[in-house]
C-alpha cells in the first residue's frame, strides 16, 4: 500500500513535470522568447563598395558580436567592430565593416552574437551564442559596366508599400531587378522609438532584400522630427557618419545631399532645436570641393539624391535655401540627373532656365500616387522609369553620356 502510494505520487509528480514540459507551447515559447536573447532584426547591408560592406543587426540583449565571412563558398574570416583599441562589445546595434572583400565576387556570411550577462569587476561573463543562417552578397566589380537601382520616397509610416511596390515593379520574372535600393526621405511621419524604425523600414527591407543587397536612407524633413530623430543615424552606416556624402558605383558618381527641414529654423514647431541653415551652408562648402574632385570629374555620370528639390518644390524656406546654397553648384557641375521626393506629386522636369539638368520627383504615400523609380546605368546612358503603383509608367528619361570639356 505504502509503495503503491509512493508510486502514485511519483507518477503524479512525473505527470506534473510532464505537464509543465508540455505546457501550452505558445505560452512557454512566448515566455522564453521574451526572456532569451535573439536577433531583433537583420542582418542588413549598408555602404557596399568593391571591397567593403557594413553588416548591421540589432540583438535583444547586449552582446559581443562578429561576422564570419569569405569569398566563395566558405565563411573562413571573422570581423568584429573596433573602437579606440577596444573590440566593440556589450552593445545591441551592430555595425561591422568587412574591408577585405574581393571585387565582383559572391561572398558568404553569417552573424554571431554571444550574450554578455554582466561584468564582475573587470571580468566579462558570457551567455549563450546565437548564429544566423548563411547569406550571400555580391560586391560590385572594379569597372562595373552597368547596374540597376530602385528609389522609394515619402513612405510616411506605411511599410506595406515596400513589398507592394518592389514585388510588383522591381522584379523581372521572379528575379529582383536591382542592385541596391534608395529610400529618398520621409520614410516616417516622425520617429519616436526603435520599434518604429525596425517595423516600418528595417524589417521589411530584411524580409525582401537587405540580407543580400544594400540600401540607403536619405534624410527627409520628417526624419528630423520626433524624440528618436537624433538616434536614427545609429541604425545605418554612411561613409563618414554624415547624411551628406558621395560615392562611386560603376560609371556613376552619386552625391547625396540633406535638404533638412522645410521651414525656417526659428519656426515654433522646432522648439529652438534646429540649425539647418548652418547645416546647408556646411554642405555647400563640402559640395564645392566634391564637384572639383577627380572622382566626380572623371565619372561618366553624376546623379544627385536630395529629398526636397531646390526647384519645383514650392516656395517654403527649405526649398529656397537649398536653391540658394546648392542650385548654382549643381548647375556648374553639369550633373546628369537629380532625384527627389517631398511634394507627394510625381513629376519629371526637363532642364529649363533655372536648372540645366532634369529633375525627377517621386509621388506620395497614397494609392494612385505612389511610385517606384527605376534607374539603369550603363557606361553609355542612364535610363530612368518612374512606375506608379498601378503599373503605369509616369516618367521616362534616357540620358546619353554627355561630352564634357
Ligand atoms: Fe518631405
Amino acid at each position: 500500500m505504502h509503495s503503491d502510494r509512493r508510486s502514485f505520487l511519483e507518477k503524479m509528480s512525473q505527470m506534473g513535470a510532464l505537464s509543465l514540459l508540455s505546457a501550452p507551447p505558445t505560452l512557454a515559447s512566448n515566455a522564453s522568447a521574451e526572456e532569451k536573447n535573439h536577433v531583433v532584426v537583420g542582418p542588413y547591408l549598408q555602404n557596399m563598395g568593391t571591397n567593403e560592406v557594413t553588416v548591421m543587426w540589432i540583438t535583444h540583449k547586449n552582446c559581443l558580436s562578429w561576422v564570419e565571412y569569405g569569398a566563395g563558398m566558405f565563411t573562413y574570416k571573422r570581423a568584429v567592430g573596433y573602437n579606440n583599441g577596444l573590440i566593440e562589445a556589450n552593445n545591441r546595434i551592430n555595425k561591422i565593416t568587412l574591408t577585405d572583400l574581393k571585387p565582383g565576387a559572391d561572398h558568404k556570411y553569417r552573424i554571431v552574437s554571444t550574450e554578455i550577462l554582466g561584468y564582475k569587476g573587470s571580468k566579462v561573463e558570457f551567455g549563450e551564442t546565437i548564429t544566423s543562417p548563411t547569406y550571400t552578397f555580391k560586391t560590385p566589380a572594379e569597372n562595373e559596366e552597368e547596374f540597376k537601382l530602385v528609389v522609394f520616397n515619402d513612405i510616411h509610416d506605411r511599410p506595406q508599400l515596400i513589398p507592394q511596390l518592389l514585388y510588383r515593379h522591381g522584379y523581372t520574372g521572379n528575379k529582383p531587378d536591382y542592385d541596391f535600393v534608395v529610400f529618398n526621405g520621409d520614410c516616417f511621419d516622425w520617429v519616436t522609438e526603435e520599434r518604429q524604425m525596425v517595423d516600418h523600414l528595417i524589417k521589411p527591407t530584411v524580409d525582401i532584400f537587405a540580407t543580400e543587397k544594400p540600401f540607403i536612407l536619405t534624410q527627409g524633413n520628417h526624419e528630423c522630427r520626433g524624440s528618436f530623430s537624433r538616434h536614427i543615424p545609429n541604425y545605418f552606416a554612411y561613409p563618414e557618419t554624415k547624411y551628406y556624402y558621395a560615392f562611386t558605383r560603376g560609371p556613376v558618381r552619386f552625391v547625396v545631399l540633406d535638404s533638412g527641414e522645410d521651414k525656417t529654423d526659428d519656426s515654433v514647431e522646432y522648439g529652438g532645436l534646429s540649425a539647418f541653415d548652418r547645416y546647408r551652408e556646411t554642405q555647400r562648402t563640402w559640395l564645392e570641393k566634391e564637384i572639383e574632385s577627380s572622382e566626380f570629374k572623371k565619372a561618366p555620370f553624376r546623379v544627385v539624391f536630395i529629398h526636397i528639390s531646390p526647384y519645383h518644390s514650392g516656395d517654403w524656406h527649405g526649398t529656397l535655401h537649398c536653391r540658394e546654397q546648392f542650385g548654382p553648384l549643381l548647375n556648374k557641375a553639369q550633373i546628369d540627373l537629380q532625384i527627389s521626393g517631398h511634394t507627394h506629386r510625381y513629376a519629371t522636369h526637363q532642364p529649363d532656365t533655372t536648372h540645366n539638368y532634369p529633375i525627377v520627383i517621386g509621388g506620395g504615400p497614397l494609392e494612385g500616387q505612389r511610385t517606384l523609380i527605376r534607374l539603369h546605368a550603363t557606361t553609355k546612358e542612364l535610363r530612368l522609369n518612374m512606375i506608379r503603383d498601378d503599373g503605369e509608367v509616369v516618367g521616362k528619361l534616357t540620358l546619353p553620356k554627355k561630352t564634357r570639356p
